[in-house]
């Protein structure tokens, strides 16, 4: 299997962006300006407060509506938090798991990390795991350390079969908002090694299928320097992302780079 069987995802990270009455609107120039895009899966990831408005927008269509976080604990007392079960039974596809603001601002560690992702998998949650170095980290030369301790500690304890609701965005962290991307060689080169650990554990058939996203100032400048690269599926967009012209165009590079 090579990238061609693999279904490409833009997907949009709007973090603590936008208002609620803006979702309807965004999501109607996205529609409209999406239809007949279809080829490369699109999803939009907003915060818990405007899930059921885009839910609702974007219901019949083509695209599909992530969340940014969720709860390493299931149903249960903890005031404020929001669980697996309840972003599934809302008609939520995707969850954004173990993104570097998370990790750093709110001391997500691996094994809560992992914790997560085995609830929303087992909830019926398709999960966006993000892994990236820092620059320090790079800069020490143990990037392929950090990126394997990561990816292996996400995956453990899954079953065969939960993989394939699995995606993984690397996120250099030095990327994020900055405006400096990686390379698209530094990029393959992280994507094609997240690759590699996933055969070593599961297997060519679960690795070959795996879907593999770069993360890190994607503008519609850029993503087709990406999207080119034979271990790169596509792209976790943050800024780009709230503006639907440049989402969109993004979208579009993106579909131009599947003929
Ligand atoms: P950025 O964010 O595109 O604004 O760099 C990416 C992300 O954090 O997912």
């Amino acid at each position: 299997m090579n990238k061609k069987s693999r279904r490409s995802i833009v997907a949009g990270n709007w973090k603590m962006n936008l208002l609620p009455s803006q979702v309807q609107p965004f999501g109607e120039e996205l529609k409209a300006l999406a239809a007949g895009f279809h080829r490369q899966e699109c999803v939009v990831c907003v915060p818990f407060v405007m899930l059921p408005a885009a839910l609702k927008v974007f219901e019949g269509s083509d695209i599909s509506v992530g969340a940014q976080n969720v709860s390493e604990n299931p149903r249960g007392a903890y005031t404020g938090e929001v669980c697996a079960d309840q972003l599934r039974d809302l008609g939520v596809k995707y969850v954004i798991i173990g993104h570097s603001e998370r990790r750093t601002l709110f001391d997500e560690d691996d094994i809560r990390i992992n914790t997560k992702v085995r609830l929303a998998l087992e909830a019926g949650l398709h999960v966006i795991i993000c892994v990236g170095e820092t620059a320090e980290q790079r800069n020490m030369d143990v990037t392929f350390e950090v990126i394997k301790l990561q990816v292996k500690s996400a995956l453990y304890g899954l079953d065969e079969q939960k993989l394939k609701r699995v995606v993984f965005a690397y996120e250099p962290v030095w990327a994020i908002g900055t405006g400096v991307t990686a390379t698209s060689d530094q990029a393959e080169e992280v994507c094609s090694f997240i690759r590699g650990v996933v055969r070593a554990k599961f297997g060519g058939r679960i690795a070959n299928g795996l879907r593999i996203l770069y993360g890190g100032s994607v503008t519609p400048e850029n993503a087709d320097d990406f999207f080119l690269m034979p271990d790169i599926d596509g792209a976790l967009i943050g800024g780009a992302s709230l503006d639907p012209h440049k989402f969109f165009s993004i979208l579009e590079e993106s579909e131009n780079n599947e003929d």
